[in-house]
């Protein structure tokens, strides 16, 4: 875990949450991987400040959109020495968030049929009970963006909910505002990456109430949450190389690995080969330089 010297609250797979006061949390990314939400043993160098400079790219562009928790990601901000001796390996890795009443649906949105969402559709012609087109082919373009949530399970796998299933655990207005606020963002997302060469086949939000309201938590549309083709390699029919995860499952799959702890110890190309589309990922779509991101003394 990572030292701060601030009150640790507790930790999901990939992030540390800190006490930053009665209305603050700093969250902290890790260089962690989980894949199939089993956490490896090998971390991933450089990961933790990609998605936190990610996120933070989204969380700006998006701020018109749709609300968010994000406060800033300039160590300058964080609470006295937070940022400061043992602690200043977080820089570039944390962002100081308002505390938020995390809602308990991944607000998932698909744009294209991929992964469970195509396996889905293989079997029954519909993905999560929405009845989709005949004929589309692996790693088709929908023809609307498609709310697919699903549970957010405490351990285990999150589990693809029914529109009828996602209403039950949160009511229907909650349900209408989730799904609204989830395919704008992911609209503005996708037109964005779209400019910039990349397609969002799909991706994650998490939201949280702020002041009775709801706002975007946690991370946005980075190689964690979302899948991310490069758009000149997209082919329908055919399972198009990406940026994010897949590259690792691939590697885990060729290993025969029942996807149950232990997992196995990650190759040095495999961590290089992530570390790179992790970095390639943030270059591509903000036109920064990753060498530019806050990092540590
Ligand atoms: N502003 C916020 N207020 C409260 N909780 C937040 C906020 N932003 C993120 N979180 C929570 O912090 C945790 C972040 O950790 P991480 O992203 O590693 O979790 P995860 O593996 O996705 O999920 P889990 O926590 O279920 O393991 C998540 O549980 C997320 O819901
Ligand atoms: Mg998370």
């Amino acid at each position: 875990m990572t030292a701060v010297p601030l009150r640790h609250l507790r930790s999901g797979k990939v992030r540390d949450l800190y006490d930053a006061g009665p209305d603050h949390l700093l969250l902290v990314a890790s260089d962690r991987l989980s894949a199939y939400d089993v956490i490896m043993d090998d971390p991933v160098p450089d990961k933790g400040r990609v998605l936190t400079a990610l996120s933070s790219f989204w969380f700006e562009q998006t701020a018109s959109v749709f609300p968010n928790h994000h406060v800033s990601s300039d160590p300058a901000d964080f609470p006295e020495g937070a940022a400061a001796g043992v602690g200043s390996d977080i820089v570039g890795r944390a962002m100081l968030v308002r505390r938020a009443t995390v809602v308990p649906l991944e607000c998932v949105v698909r744009g294209y049929l991929f992964g469970s969402a195509w396996n889905d559709y293989r079997v029954t012609g519909r993905v999560q009970g929405s009845i989709l087109p005949a004929g589309l082919r692996q790693a088709d373009r929908l023809p609307e963006p498609l709310f697919t949530p699903t549970t957010k399970a405490d351990a285990g796998h999150d589990e693809p909910l029914t529109r009828d299933q996602a209403v039950a655990l949160v009511g229907t207005e909650r349900f209408e505002s989730l799904e609204a606020a989830a395919l704008a963002l992911y609209g503005f997302g996708a037109a964005h990456a779209a400019e910039r060469g990349i397609i969002i086949a799909d991706t994650k939000f998490e939201l949280g109430e702020i002041d009775g309201e709801l706002a975007v938590v946690d991370e946005m549309l980075t190689p964690d949450s979302s899948r991310f083709w490069p758009a000149d390699a997209w082919r329908p029919a055919t399972a198009p190389p990406s940026y994010d995860k897949q590259f690792v499952r691939d590697w885990l799959d060729s290993t025969g690995w029942d996807r149950t702890p232990p997992p196995p110890r990650l190759p040095a190309e495999v961590l290089d080969g992530t570390r790179r589309r992790y970095v390639e990922a943030y270059e591509q779509l903000t036109g920064r330089s990753f060498e530019h991101w806050y990092h540590p003394r």
